[in-house]
């Protein structure tokens, strides 16, 4: 009963993925939530409010100008007596009416009224998706601080189209609402954690710079699952477009000196996670002002030194932390490029990843690893990128506590 007591309002837009809340209302009631939902015109033309309110046990929510409705809860309560709201499928539609503050019927009125967490389960044409009206609503949502569960890749259900679109799957979207809602144990509190995430970014000169494909997506992830344990965590972030993560001292970034700083200054810690993608080179010399194109000249070569590795100089620094985990994204040689990176860096753990492009994993929602340790190596299955957090954050644990 991992969602035991608590009180979901379930907002179901206009898709034919609408069909898939039916099971997520089972699920989640499975888990012990009670499950207050609420439907779009859009919604009731895919999935009738009488299967609705039959699975959920509860009345169903559908107008904004409804003296019946608003006589049992109204919209106000409706949007803050709950502990969480998932919106699954939530449409293009209903993210740009979020996204723009609109309240035109009873979801968008809600969602404006909330300020409770909420998770958006995307399911829309993959055409859709891709659009750049769909992309600026979602970074707008994501930097308002909404999680987002998926979409992911497959067969579109009505158009038998291929492409990123599909709503994820319920059970999927239960696991990403007890994220949210976790008040679980505790076993890393009054443990201290530092955790790199993001690219860096390093000048050529005022307005140009060398940097990475890396979202921050994972190191977020990590930084949120060690705070979840109880774990006092300091985010060190290089630029990315996402939030920072709830519960976490987050420090913003930009070059891999100024991430170092950060690091080191944090030390001692109990737990070190290095997972940013910190540049390799940077600019020997970043001119101050722009530079110029000179007609018929030979564009200037860039000098490029070494950036000072973060991981290495932490897991060798005379306060280092009981662990220190470091990631290596490969695109070859996966396993024995991990194995080496251990020794030479100092680390206890290696999460190696293959980020050739084909695998998406370089800016995307999913990671296959494998863990390193100085005795094994561990093929972890096809994950959420949060999956690997709480995974990776569960063993720390154990390795920490002595398991
Ligand atoms: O050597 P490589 O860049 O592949 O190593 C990856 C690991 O080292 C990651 O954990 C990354 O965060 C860390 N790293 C670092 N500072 C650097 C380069 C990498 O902390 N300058």
């Amino acid at each position: 009963m991992t969602l035991a007591g608590k009180r979901i309002v379930l907002i179901v837009s206009g898709g034919i993925a609408a069909y898939k809340s039916l099971d997520l209302i089972r699920r989640l009631r499975e888990r012990g939530a009670t499950v207050r939902p609420v439907m779009t015109r859009g919604a009731q033309e895919f999935v009738t409010p009488l299967a609705v309110g039959a699975l959920s046990a509860s009345h169903v929510y559908t107008e904004l100008f409804s003296r019946e409705d608003e006589q049992d809860v109204g919209h106000i309560r409706l949007a803050r007596d709950c502990d969480l709201i998932v919106i699954a499928p939530a449409t293009a539609d209903l993210m740009a009416k979020m996204a723009n503050g609109l309240a035109d019927d009873l979801a968008s009125t809600v969602l404006l009224a909330t300020d409770m967490p909420v998770l958006v389960a995307p399911a829309m044409n993959p055409k859709m998706w891709a659009h750049p009206a769909t992309k600026r609503n979602v970074a707008t949502l994501t930097a308002d601080g909404l999680s987002f569960i998926g979409p992911m890749a497959g067969e579109m259900a009505e158009s038998g189209e291929n492409g990123l679109g599909r709503m994820a799957e319920p059970l999927d979207i239960v696991a990403a609402a007890e994220r949210l809602l976790d008040d679980g144990p505790k076993p890393l509190a009054g443990r201290t954690a530092i955790v790199t995430s993001g690219p860096t970014h390093e000048p050529i000169d005022p307005v140009r710079y060398i940097a990475n494909r890396s979202s921050g997506r994972q190191g977020h992830a990590i930084a949120a699952a060690l705070a979840r344990l109880g774990a006092d965590v300091t985010l060190v972030s290089g630029p990315v477009t996402i939030a920072d993560p709830k519960g976490v001292a987050t420090v913003h970034v930009e070059r891999a000196e100024e991430m170092r700083d950060a690091v080191i200054s944090r030390l001692p810690a109990d737990i070190a996670v290095m997972v940013a993608a910190v540049a390799d080179w940077r600019v020997a010399a970043s001119a101050g002002q722009k530079i110029k194109k000179k007609p018929g000249e030979a564009p200037s070569p860039l000098q490029l030194t070494e950036n000072p590795d973060i991981l290495k100089t932490v897991g060798h620094h005379e306060h280092r932390p009981k662990i220190v985990v470091g990631f290596a994204a490969e695109t070859e040689n996966v396993e024995d490029n991990g194995r080496a990176k251990l020794e030479r860096k100092g680390a206890d753990l290696i999460v190696a990843n293959d980020v050739s492009p084909e695998t998406g994993i370089m800016g995307g929602t999913r990671n296959s690893v494998k863990l390193i340790t100085r005795t094994s190596v561990e093929q972890w299955p096809d994950l959420s990128k949060d999956e690997v957090a709480d995974r990776l954050a569960r063993r720390i644990t154990e390795t920490l506590n002595g398991g």
